[in-house]
């Protein structure tokens, strides 16, 4: 299709929800009707609106004075997939590829190209649609900050500060306590949250997905920190982290998910553990779902803004089936099958873990 083709778009947020969503739909609307003249869909919940066919075309009004607000008006699911849709006919239930018609669904509206907000969950689906012939265009979010091909999502900058600024407060009862604190950070299969938040919050101990930890070394660097006088620790441990040998902690499985496994519980798991072997008390705090609310960081809702207005200009300049990236610095896109299927996880060699270990930080290894 030509972008002089082009005359209504479609804008739907997948997956997990975070921060800058809402900075993203302000963006694609307001540059799609005042820059392209275009008309704009809003589908709600996401692949889930598209089947149901649940959509309204959005007014430059309706996205006004939601550039701060967390979540997003459109709604959002992490549930579900057009390729393997859960339709129960009598007593049974199957999986069917219903992406046909969701195809139908556009066509009907007359919608010419659909801008798909989400995660690699969201982007596999993506990816399957411009297979399809629909002209797509991915825009890259996650507190997770695991979507591969770009150097950060929009979304975890904030995620980042929450989680920071949970841990300074939890340093000064610490400190007040003696106590080891272990706090449990997001971010799935990878540490990014954990280390970033874990540097900036001068964490003793950083437990990250990537590298399995022992739990010997992690005794004896508290104790270490206690036999020299520091009578607290702060072990920052992200919800994906294992011992070595060991298994990620599963605190349930979400049926029909694309990714049913939810993961969490592996900070009281290891605040046991640290209490039997060094007697010193422990506290776990698991962070949650806090660090997926709140307004954004001025920084995210920067990001968040130029990716949105980068859909639209690609869209507009012909591009189809790519998705919306920050490349060293620069605004760029890459095609959607690169990226599905796959995550970005954190480096060993990555310069902030070069930076922790110089400042006495230990990862447990
Ligand atoms: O992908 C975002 C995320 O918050 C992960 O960090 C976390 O593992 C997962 O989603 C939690 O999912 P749910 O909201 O279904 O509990």
């Amino acid at each position: 299709m030509k972008a002089k083709g082009i005359k209504s778009i479609a804008v739907m947020t997948g997956g997990g929800d975070c921060p800058g969503l809402n900075a993203v739909i302000r963006a694609v609307t307001k540059t799609a009707i005042a820059k392209f003249g275009l008309e704009v869909w809003g589908i709600e919940d996401g692949f889930l609106g598209l089947i149901e066919d649940r959509m309204h075309v959005l007014s430059y009004n309706e996205v006004s004075n939601i550039l701060t607000v967390g979540g997003t008006i459109l709604g959002s699911c992490n549930v579900s997939n057009p390729f393997k849709h859960r339709v129960t006919v009598g007593k049974m239930t199957r999986a069917k590829d219903v992406s046909g018609d969701c195809i139908k669904n556009l066509k009907g509206h007359g919608i010419d190209a659909l801008i798909c907000i989400g995660g690699d969950g969201t982007m596999a689906s993506a990816a399957r649609f411009a297979k399809k012939g629909v002209s797509v265009i991915g825009v890259p979010k996650t507190i997770d900050n695991d979507v591969y091909g770009t150097d950060v999502t929009f979304g975890f900058n904030t995620a980042v500060t929450t989680a920071t600024e949970a841990i300074d407060k939890i340093h000064t009862t610490a400190s007040s306590h003696h106590r080891v604190m272990i706090i449990e950070v997001m971010g799935r299969y990878a540490g990014w949250i954990a280390l970033h938040a874990g540097v900036a919050s001068g964490s003793d101990v950083i437990l990250l997905p990537e590298m399995p930890y022992r739990l010997d070394k992690i005794c004896d660097f508290v104790c270490g920190r206690s036999k020299r006088g520091k009578r607290f620790s702060i072990v920052v441990i992200a919800e994906g982290a294992r011992e070595k040998g060991g298994r990620m902690v599963v605190a349930k499985k979400v049926a029909h998910s694309p990714d049913p496994i939810r993961l969490g519980g592996v900070a009281n798991i290891l605040a046991m553990q640290i209490n039997e072997q060094t007697g010193l008390e422990c506290r776990a705090v698991v962070l949650g779902h806090v660090q997926r609310g709140g307004t954004p960081t001025p920084f995210d809702r920067l990001l968040a803004t130029s990716f949105g207005h980068t859909a639209v200009e690609l869209l507009m300049r012909g591009i189809r089936g790519h998705l919306v990236v920050l490349k060293d610095g620069r605004l760029s896109s890459i095609p959607l099958s690169r990226v599905a299927g796959r995550i970005k996880t954190v480096p060993r060699n990555h310069h902030l873990i070069k930076a922790a270990l110089a400042v006495g930080t230990s990862f447990g290894v």
